[in-house]
């Protein structure tokens, strides 16, 4: 099978020098990345930048910016037969990106942002991908009930929900702890470690492509 994972954080440039980011180490999408390729499968991994070294035999695309993760994705999606999105796409990107380096005159300064494209939410609607979608959610509060809603309006088989408000696990931690939210079921899995939980969501990949 073809599997097309979506790994770290984007970058959005705010001038030449400068750019919003987020804490996203691109662990989790690698792990999940190694455990398909070790798996015998052909992986297509979308990453923003991470210091991770790439895993063996993927076919490794480098983006930076939630519009080249885009594009990348419309592009690619439909050779895959499942596709995990665990990248940290920013919601935001500012509006004029200036070409030469913003200049400390002010005192205050403003940045106006404008709404990026919703990658996964594309997926169904836009780039009418028919096979496997699975999704991540990353919440602060009311895990269950936010993870679900994303599955529903974006059309997943299942999402992967975590808490980020804590430090132990979520984002740049090597555990983590999450719910799978099914359409017609959630199971919590105990804390472990990314890699092990990425071979748990793999699977679960599997059974789902099966039942297609
Ligand atoms: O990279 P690590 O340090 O290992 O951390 C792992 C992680 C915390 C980044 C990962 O487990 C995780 O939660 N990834 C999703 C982060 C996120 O952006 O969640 P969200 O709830 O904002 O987005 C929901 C889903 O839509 C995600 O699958 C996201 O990839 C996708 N999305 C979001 C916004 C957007 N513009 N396009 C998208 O595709």
């Amino acid at each position: 099978m073809t599997i097309l994972i979506t790994a770290g954080p984007t970058r959005e440039a705010i001038d030449p020098v400068r750019y919003l980011s987020n804490r996203s180490s691109g662990k989790m999408g690698y792990a999940l990345a190694e455990t398909a390729v070790k798996a015998g499968h052909r992986v297509i991994l979308i990453s923003g930048p991470t210091q991770l070294d790439l895993p063996d035999r993927v076919d490794y695309i480098p983006v930076e910016s939630a519009a080249e993760m885009f594009s990348t994705v419309e592009h690619w999606i439909g050779k895959a037969d499942i596709a995990i999105f665990a990248a940290a796409v920013a919601d935001y990107r500012p509006a004029k990106v200036p070409e030469q380096k913003i200049k400390k005159n002010n005192e205050h300064m403003t940045l106006e942002l404008v709404k990026n494209p919703d990658i996964l939410g594309s997926a169904r609607s836009q780039f009418n991908y028919e096979g496997v979608l699975i999704g991540f959610a990353a919440e602060t509060e009311n895990l269950e009930t936010n993870a679900r809603g994303k599955l529903e309006r974006k059309g997943c088989d299942l999402v992967v929900a975590n808490d980020v408000s804590r430090k132990d696990i979520g984002f740049d931690s090597n555990e983590n702890e999450v719910l799978f939210v099914f359409k017609d079921r959630t199971e919590a899995p105990p804390k472990d470690s990314k890699q092990h939980l990425a071979h748990l969501i793999i699977e679960q990949a599997f059974e789902l492509a099966e039942n297609r």
